[in-house]
Formats: C-alpha cells, sequence, structure tokens
C-alpha cells in the first residue's frame, strides 16, 4: 500500500502530526507504511472515503471515540509473560530484597495487555510470598490504549502469550479457560489495577510515589523530546531511592536525565535526591 494523492499524503502528515502531538508517537519513515495500514483500517470501519476525511474528523474535540479508535489503532501493542529475563532477574535479585516494608507500589506504565504487571506479581509472589504480597503490594498498569486495558483486566491469553514462563509458574498462577486459552488467577489479578492513562500528559495524577517503575519497549515510539519529559515525569512520580526499568536495549544515554544508570535498562532515583 503506498500514498499516491497529494491530498492523501498531506492527511497522513496531518494524522502523524496530531498523534505525536496528543500521544507523543513517533513513526519513523520505515515504520509509516505500517501505520498507513492500519489509518486505512479506521478508514474502512468508520466508513471515511480516505484518510483526508478522516484527518479532518481528528480535528473535532468532541469525537473522543474516535480519537481513541486512532490512538488504539496506532500503539502497536506486543508483549508477553516474562518478556526480557535479563532486567526480571535483576528486578528479583537486587530490588525485590531491599523492598522489606508496607505499601510497596510498583508501576507498568505502558502495561499493554497487562503481562508485564502480572508477570511483577507473579515474580513478587514467588521471592517473598503470596501473604506477603497480597499485604504490601500493589501494582499499577497503564497504557493509553483503552482496549489492551480492558484485556487486562480480563486476563485471559493465548498459550503464545506464555510460551516464555516456566511450566511450574504455568502450573500455579494460570487457569485454563478452554480453547487453549488461560487465565491469571484471582490472587494474582487481586495485585493488579489498571487504567488507562497518556504518559505525554503531565502532571501524573498520582498521589503516592512508586517504589519501581517498569517502562520498556515504549520509549522508542517518542522523539526524544518526549522521552526526556517521559522519564523525568516518572522521576518525580518515584520515591527517592526508587528504580525505574527500562529496556536492556533502550539507553537514556542521550537525554539530559537525573536518573543514574547503574546496568542495562536499570536506573536508580539518587536516594540523597533534592528538590
Ligand atoms: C510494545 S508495548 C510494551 C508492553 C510492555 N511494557 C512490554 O515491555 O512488553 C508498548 C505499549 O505502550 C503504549 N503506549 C504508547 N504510547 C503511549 C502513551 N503516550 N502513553 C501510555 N502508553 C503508551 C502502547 O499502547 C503499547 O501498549
Amino acid at each position: 500500500m503506498a500514498i499516491y494523492m497529494t491530498s492523501d499524503a498531506s492527511a497522513f502528515n496531518r494524522i502523524r502530526a496530531w498523534l505525536n502531538k496528543r500521544c507523543g508517537m513517533h513513526y519513523p519513515e520505515k515504520k509509516q507504511e505500517l501505520l498507513l495500514q492500519r489509518l486505512m483500517h479506521v478508514c474502512e470501519t468508520q466508513e471515511f472515503s480516505n484518510l483526508f476525511e478522516l484527518a479532518n474528523a481528528l480535528e473535532n474535540p468532541d469525537l473522543r471515540e474516535l480519537h481513541s479508535q486512532v490512538i488504539d489503532a496506532a500503539s502497536t501493542n506486543h508483549t508477553y509473560f516474562f518478556r526480557e529475563p535479563q532486567v526480571l532477574d535483576y528486578f528479583r535479585d537486587f530490588i525485590l530484597p531491599t523492598l522489606n516494608k508496607e505499601d510497596v507500589r510498583i508501576w507498568s506504565a505502558a502495561a499493554s495487555t497487562g503481562d508485564e504487571a502480572y508477570t511483577i506479581a507473579m515474580i513478587a509472589t514467588e521471592a517473598k510470598g503470596m501473604e506477603w504480597a497480597r499485604n504490601n503490594l500493589s501494582i499499577l498498569g497503564t497504557d493509553i490504549n483503552k482496549q489492551v486495558i480492558a484485556h487486562a483486566e480480563l486476563a485471559i491469553y493465548r498459550r503464545t502469550a506464555i510460551e516464555h514462563t516456566a511450566d511450574d509458574i504455568v502450573k500455579r498462577y494460570f487457569e485454563s479457560v478452554g480453547d487453549g486459552q488461560y487465565r491469571v488467577n484471582k490472587q494474582i489479578r487481586n495485585l493488579c489495577t489498571f487504567r488507562n492513562m497518556n504518559l505525554k500528559t503531565a502532571p501524573y495524577p498520582f498521589i503516592r510515589l512508586f517504589d519501581v517503575v517498569f517502562c520498556r519497549n515504549v520509549l522508542y515510539y517518542f522523539d526524544e523530546v518526549h522521552q526526556q519529559e517521559i522519564i523525568e515525569n516518572i522521576y518525580d512520580a518515584t520515591q527517592d531511592g526508587g528504580w525505574l526499568l527500562t529496556s536492556v536495549t533502550t539507553t537514556l544515554r542521550h537525554l539530559k536525565t537525573r536518573w543514574i544508570n547503574v546496568g542495562a535498562g536499570i536506573y536508580r532515583k539518587d536516594i540523597n535526591h533534592v528538590y
């Protein structure tokens, strides 16, 4: 698929600019074909004849449902349980043992369908026991895409989502619901709450700060200005001495940040932080 008409090319660029302004999403040249396919799908389902009509409709602030549909269509939600074990192992071996307090708060800041939040809940439960988790742990998963948040709340997954999950973990924390699908069990579900939230909209609406924030496989969708804003807003939402975990492949080196780099994908807020 390609954009042949000049008017469509200009409408496509208007929609890209709208997505960037609204949620920080940045589609580099090589990903534009993908975005185009997704937008054409929205045109089809919403009965717009072309991108020009869609771009015009997006300018109407009252069409909130359409705004959500375009954002949902434009976001890439690929995720699975126990993704990137290096960072998860660091969390289990070096961070969790230090969290010996009541009310431990963890945030999965681009939660997608919830696989990451539930993975964190399972790791913490394995390491510190269900009773500790029930009494002391809460995990918040947020995402800009409303559909994935609804999926996270339902907590039902296909086999492919758990193919990197050890068999004993599957046995302990998932229930087969038929049709080759699995549901996270109630005890783990009770540790996690999900909300729709745009990381680009600051100030963030949190009263209490987080001990650990997972912000994995999302920063590369933003341009540098938005990356910078988001990691600094996350910093302000984190306890002194708290942690930010990104992907091992994501570096913040090019950004001016207060986070201290501790290892690949591991950042810490200075314990002696002065506001
Ligand atoms: C590839 S998934 C990452 C899921 C999980 N963190 C992982 O590492 O497997 C990226 C998620 O970021 C979400 N996202 C993109 N832009 C966002 C924004 N501005 N605010 C909140 N979430 C956003 C997308 O909807 C998508 O679900």
